[in-house]
């Protein structure tokens, strides 16, 4: 490690709030007990599942990804000049760096906090970023981003541009999405601004083909739940038995996915034996999609105003500017 990737400098610091990451058989108990069958889709990312969401981004169907890149790329120069200066960029769930590259070369911002549960791979990535930047300061934070935490102290006295792209907001139940928002206004507080990527309603079959590639690679992402809670849980589901299922529903205003019983069977996990039905479904993941109003409106009931926002040519995808006030 060189001097500025250190643990520990004005450059680079890594916070470790240590989140709470274990596996909580309890809530995935309390999901397999309802009528409706239901496990939450962060039991998509284990190290294969994060594998398999890259690949998805890269899919022809999956229009996401590319859309809002070339929306950063059309819109990047108009953003840093509606910021102004002494901006710090908190990057909620950072991940892999694609996306803030482009940002961070035109918003050119005094310091990045990326955020994000998995905090080995939050720290190789800053790492090589902070080489990358030579004039950046980057303070890394280990976090949940669906719990409170507060900035590093180092960056108090700039101006929070908090950054949430993907549409991963999609992925909190509308209710859920506000609560967040809420937190996000806590943490970056009034003033504070949040760029959000999000998708946009649209003709159902482009949805539908998103969320179930011809190359069957959002099924093998979805079926890989059930790898991940036998390796993790110890659990015995037979991954061959069950098949990706993913629809449009009209009235929520999202795509749902599900893991389908092709048999009727039972899964033990730990002492527990829980009963699929031939045909039964488990649900694994709502991807809401909102119309630009709709979006602004939930916004506004979380306290954000929105500055400015952009849609792609074909209104696929949006990206807002929020203020807190
Ligand atoms: C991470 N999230 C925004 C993706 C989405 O589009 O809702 C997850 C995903 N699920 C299936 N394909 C992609």
């Amino acid at each position: 490690m060189t001097s500025s990737t250190s643990l520990s400098d004005d450059r680079f610091a890594f916070l470790d709030l240590k989140p709470d990451v274990d596996f909580v058989l309890d809530e995935v108990f309390a999901g397999l007990s309802l009528e409706a069958k239901s496990i939450s889709p962060k039991f998509f990312y284990d190290e294969r599942g994060s594998e398999l969401f890259d690949a998805i981004t890269q899919l022809p169907e999956y229009y996401v990804t590319r859309t809002e890149m070339g929306m950063f790329d059309a819109h990047v120069e108009e953003i840093a000049a509606a910021l102004g200066e002494n901006i710090c960029v908190i990057e909620y769930g950072s991940g892999s760096t694609k996306k803030i590259r482009r940002l961070l070369e035109a918003l050119k911002p005094e310091a990045y906090v990326p955020v994000d549960i998995s905090g080995d791979y939050l720290l190789s990535n800053a790492q090589t970023l902070v080489q990358d930047f030579p004039e950046l300061k980057i303070f890394p934070v280990c976090a949940d981003i669906t719990q409170s935490f507060a900035l590093p102290a180092q960056v108090e006295a700039l101006r929070p541009l908090g950054f949430f792209p993907g549409s991963s907001i999609g992925n909190f139940e509308p209710s859920q999405a506000v609560d967040f928002l809420q937190r996000v206004r806590t943490t970056l507080g009034s003033g504070g601004y949040f760029l959000v990527g999000v998708d946009a309603k649209k003709d159902i079959s482009i949805l539908e083909a998103a969320y179930d590639d011809a190359a069957g690679v959002t099924a093998e992402f979805n079926l890989n739940t059930l790898v991940h809670l036998n390796e993790k849980l110890g659990a015995d589901f037979d991954v061959g038995n069950f098949e990706h299922f993913s629809h449009y529903n009209p009235e929520q205003g999202c795509i749902q996915m599900f893991l389908k019983s092709l048999v009727a069977q039972r899964v033990n996990i730990a002492d527990k034996v829980f009963s699929f039905a031939e045909g039964e479904l488990l649900h694994t993941e709502n991807s809401y999609k909102y119309a630009k109003q709709e979006f602004i409106t939930l916004a506004q009931s979380a306290q954000f105003d929105c500055l400015q926002s952009w849609q792609d040519a074909n209104e696929w995808f949006s990206l807002f500017l929020l203020r807190a006030h």
